[in-house]
Parts: C-alpha cells; structure tokens; sequence
C-alpha cells in the first residue's frame, strides 16, 4: 500500500494569504505550510505532495537537490555531462528535458497564464501534472532536479540513489531569488527588493525555511549517497568541485576532458548557452529577460549592493539565530 503523507498541511490565516496572493498574483492557489517543519508553498502543492513524497526512485537516478538559486543549474550542466560520458552534443537539448525539474507543477500554476495583467504568452499552459509525468516516463539513467527538502521527498531516498546537494550563503539567495520572482512572469511579484527580503526572512516564500531545508541535508552528509557542494565552492575552484563530484559519481576524467568541461561550466559560456540558460521563455513571454536573465550575475557577495545598514543587521542576526552554527559549518560567517 502506498506511503500514507505524514505531515499537516496548513492554509495561511486569511489576512496573511489575501497578502500573498497580492504581492505575488501568480499565486491563485494561496499559500500552504508543511507543518511541523513549516516548509512554504503556493496552494497547488497539495495536489502533488503525496506524488511527490511517494515518487518511485530507482538506484540508476541522480538528483541534483537544492533551495532555489543555490546553483542548481551549474550543477545540473556538470552532473548530467559526468553522468552522460560527456556527451557535449546531447548535451545540446535544453536542460529541463534531459534533466527535469520534479517539483514543476506545483511552481507555475496554470491558470495564472490566463490573468490579465500578466503578459499574454504564445504558448499552451501546461496540463496539471504533465511534469511528474514525464519524469515517469524517463529512461535510465535519470537525472532529476529537486528543490524539495529531504523530508518531503521519497523516505530512505538515499538508499536507492545519488543525490547532490547544492547551498549558497542565503544573502546571495535573496537576492538572486528576488529577481527570479520578478523574472518568472506567471509569479507575478512585481514588489521591490525590502518586501522580498522580508517575506524571505519571515520563510513566506517557496521552499523556505531555508535553515531547515539545509540542516536536512546536513544532518545526512555522511551518508555515501550524498554529497554536499556549496555556490561558493564552485566560485573558488570549479574543476576541484568537478573532480569530486566526478569521483562521487565514479566516473573517470582526464586532464584533457577537465580543462574542456570548465571551460564548458564557466559562467561566461552559461550565459550564452541557449539550452541552459532559459532565454527561450524570454520569446514565449514566461520569462521578463529585464531582470538579467536565468544566469543573471553569477558572483558571490553581490548582496552587498543591495542591503543598507539595518538589512545587513538584521540579515546577520537572522543567520546567526537560524543557523545554529550551520552559518560556519557552510563559511558563510565566521
Ligand atoms: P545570480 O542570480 O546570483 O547571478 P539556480 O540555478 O539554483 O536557480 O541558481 C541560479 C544562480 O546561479 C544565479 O545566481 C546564476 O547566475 C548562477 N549561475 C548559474 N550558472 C553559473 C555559472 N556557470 N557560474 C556562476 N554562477 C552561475
């Protein structure tokens, strides 16, 4: 018998999620959290929580798991090239087919493709579940993006499969979060940066509390079958990160194949590479390309521009309280 979902999912009080649903249109589901551990998502989730928490994994998977705009695609693009023999001509196909996103269905809602005031796309909306039924289909070997937390994911995942995790100092997800809110037309957040911020810091957006989601990972990171990675350490030393992730994967690479793949990761050919970088939303209207596009600045400490005095206080104290030393573990205070 199918895995009875375990958790209670909770509609916002009434005022918070009439908020919600105006700072964010494309939420005409609302808000929902997973409680006991409070994870946030648009109302529509629930329609997918028993899939996804039920999800069949096989031992041939790869997951690439992490809260949003931690370098999920960076390591997506180098997970699926070490898995695929670096196959840079498949490699061609955009990077949501070969490598599809599980949790898709619940992110955009379809019927927010319909809403005045949101650009008039040229596109069908998707069927409901059409993405958790393509990932169904998938041949071995698959390679599947997550952003849900291990606890809402398969039980004993890790004991079937491969999992790469992703994290990234939360001031640098803030922002570039920010901008994906805004970027992502059928969201609909047309808010400035403060009010993010803030609805980041109280975990009012998809996939927080972001503590908690990380602390999930890490309180599994001796398990074989996972590997955790950070932005930054991508940042610092790519064909290092390569390596390892390689040898987790046990594949083999030669000093020739590395130079070529790190070339081939480096920021500046990501942005320009059309099957990972998304730019074909910009032509359907999904995706308002003003925001700097999927792969916007790629560095780390950007959100320096964008905290004043009083941010970076609270942000630091927020890091501080909620990390409960997880802040260091990852370097991201000292
Ligand atoms: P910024 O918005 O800070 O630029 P995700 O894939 O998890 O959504 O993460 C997106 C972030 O990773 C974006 O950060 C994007 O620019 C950055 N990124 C993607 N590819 C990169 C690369 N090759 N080098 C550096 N950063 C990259």
């Amino acid at each position: 018998m199918a895995e009875e979902f375990p958790y209670k999912i909770v509609t916002l009080p009434d005022e918070e999620n009439e908020q919600i649903k105006r700072d964010f249109k494309g939420y005409i589901s609302g808000a929902v959290k997973v409680e006991p551990l409070g994870y946030f998502f648009q109302g529509i989730y629930q329609d997918y929580a028993h899939r996804y928490y039920t999800l069949p994994v096989r031992s041939t998977d790869v997951f690439v798991a992490s809260y949003p705009k931690c370098g999920t695609t960076w390591t997506q693009e180098m997970v699926w090239l070490l898995v695929h023999n670096l196959d840079y001509e498949g490699a061609k196909c955009r990077l949501d087919k070969r490598f599809p996103f599980t949790d898709e269905d619940s992110v955009i809602d379809s019927r927010t493709l319909e809403l005045p005031g949101i650009k008039k796309l040229d596109v069908q909306p998707p069927e409901p579940g059409k993405f958790l039924d393509m990932v169904l289909t998938l041949s071995d070997p698959r390679c599947l993006k997550t952003h849900m937390p291990f606890s809402l994911l398969t039980p004993g995942i890790l004991d079937t499969c491969k999992m790469i995790y992703v994290a990234r100092d939360p001031r640098d997800v803030v922002v570039s979060y920010y901008h994906h809110h805004r970027m992502w037309v059928p969201l609909g957040y047309n808010g400035d940066f403060k009010m993010f911020f803030n609805y980041f810091l109280s975990d009012q957006v998809m996939w927080s509390p972001f503590w908690s989601h990380v602390r999930e990972a890490w309180e599994r990171k001796d398990h074989h079958n996972l590997l955790i990675i950070t932005y930054e350490e991508l940042k610092a030393d790519l064909s290092a990160v390569t390596l390892k992730v390689a040898s987790f994967l046990e594949k083999k690479v030669s000093p020739t194949d590395l130079t070529k793949l790190v070339k081939h990761l480096h920021f500046d050919s990501m942005k320009k590479n059309p099957s990972v970088n998304a730019e074909v939303h910009a032509t359907t209207g999904f995706c308002d390309a003003r925001e700097g596009g999927f792969i916007r600045k790629g560095k780390s400490g950007g959100w320096r521009e964008y905290f004043d005095e009083p941010m970076k206080v609270e942000f630091e104290k927020w890091m501080r309280e909620k990390g409960k030393g997880l802040e260091k573990e990852f370097k991201w205070l000292p």
